[in-house]
């Protein structure tokens, strides 16, 4: 039997042990465990421990686990060089990809994909894309790279390479809770994308490059730095009505409210709701309140006129008032996506290692049959 699906809209493609996501309710779960809880008590390193081990872990295992991430954050020295040589005006999306793909160059088997070798090199790349990320803003900004610290946790020494200075508390948890929130996310386009390579049987660098290129998309993971392009397109509160209004009198025209809508969720997403209030706080925190209000407008104006549609906000949409709050600059906003969906894109593609079967759907072929040749000289 052929089932043919648009964008494979409905298709289950895979089983997964870490997130369970229901669309209709607005529930997502890592391990069983509600996002909310998670992020209200987790760390980072430990979220990742949970989705790759699929369960918390003991006070010593973490301790441990954050241990061995903490050692492996130092790039390779060539691999430190390039990301020096990179066109100060490259988008760092660019740049995460391409050296992402590059870290396989420095890696003896870059091809090694029996378990353990897997969970190794998924370590080595989430201890590492934050070191790429803060190499290479600090390259175009013309400053002296900062390296790396294993004193520090994985949201504080990514800040700390980036400005050189520790962040406040506050700034580290609003950091480490938004990585929380996008470490896994179901079949999503980019952890499909992954899932897809490794199916090959090909290796855990390609998987992870390819997943970055489709996280960069502006309908997928892009959409943070375009709401705050929005945001900033949107002078002041009295301009929010008539600019979403216009936006959406151009709907057929394929206009969109970047930050809302979802294929799956039909609901407010639950990741939006804490990082609504979340955002609230350290926008309040750091001066950019308007920033918030601005967007709780949005939502409303949203809600009123195409809510019943099931358009409601996505986790994109109040982490650009997060991340701006916190002092990120907008082209680093998918960057930071990346360096949390890491540890969900590999706890997929060991998942898919672990029992793997090719992806290799079918076309529908609706061109022409029967077609003469014709040579060149008479078309
Ligand atoms: N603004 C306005 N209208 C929208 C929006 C939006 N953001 N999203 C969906 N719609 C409307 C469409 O116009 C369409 O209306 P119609 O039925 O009257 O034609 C209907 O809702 C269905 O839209 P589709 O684009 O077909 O739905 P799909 O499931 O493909 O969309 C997507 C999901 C791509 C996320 C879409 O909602 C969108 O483009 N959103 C904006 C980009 C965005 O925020 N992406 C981040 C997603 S979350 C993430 O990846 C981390």
């Amino acid at each position: 039997m052929t089932t043919f699906a648009k964008g494979l809209e409905g298709i289950v493609a895979a089983e997964t042990r870490m997130s369970f996501i229901d669309g209709e309710k607005g529930i997502l779960e890592y391990v069983g465990i509600p996002i909310d809880d998670l992020a209200r008590n987790s760390s980072f390193e430990e979220t990742v421990f949970l989705l790759w081990n699929t369960r918390l872990p003991r006070r010593g295992e973490l301790a441990e686990f954050s241990e061995q991430v903490r050692q492996r954050y130092k790039v390779p020295t060539a691999l430190a060089k390039l990301i020096l040589q990179m066109p100060k005006d490259a988008q760092p999306m660019h740049v995460l990809r391409t050296m992402t793909s590059a870290l396989a160059l420095y890696d003896p088997s870059p091809n090694a994909n029996d378990i353990p070798s897997a969970r190794a090199k998924a370590m080595n790349i989430l201890a590492q894309l934050p070191t790429i990320i803060a190499y290479f803003d600090r390259h175009r900004r013309g400053e002296a790279i900062v390296e790396p610290r294993s004193d520090l946790g994985y949201a504080a020494n990514f800040l700390y390479m980036l400005n050189g200075k520790e962040p406040t508390e506050a700034v580290r948890r609003a950091f480490d809770v938004c990585m929380i929130l996008h470490a896994d996310h179901g079949l999503n386009n980019s952890t499909f994308a992954a899932r897809v390579v490794i199916s090959t049987l090909s290796d855990m660098y390609s998987a992870i490059t390819a997943a970055i290129g489709s996280l960069r998309g502006p309908l997928h993971g892009g959409a943070n730095e375009e709401v705050m392009e929005m945001l900033g397109e949107i002078p002041s509160m009295a301009a929010v009505e008539p600019y979403i209004m216009d936006k959406l009198a151009h709907r057929a025209e394929g206009a969109r409210i970047m930050g809302f809508g979802h294929r799956v969720y039909k609901t407010i997403d639950p990741r939006a709701t804490f990082l609504k209030t979340f955002s609230k706080q350290i926008a309040t925190d750091t001066g950019n309140l308007p920033l918030y209000e601005k967007s709780s407008k949005i939502e409303e104006i949203m809600k009123r006129e195409v809510g019943a549609k099931g358009i409601y906000p996505n986790v994109d949409f109040y982490s650009a008032t997060t991340y701006h709050s916190i002092g990120l600059k907008l082209d680093l906003f998918t960057p930071m996506f990346a360096m949390s969906r890491v540890s969900g894109w590999a706890g997929h593609c060991i998942e898919q290692l672990d029992g793997n079967r090719l992806f290799r759907p079918k076309a529908q072929y609706v061109g022409p049959h029967g077609v003469r040749y014709t040579p060149m000289d008479q078309r």
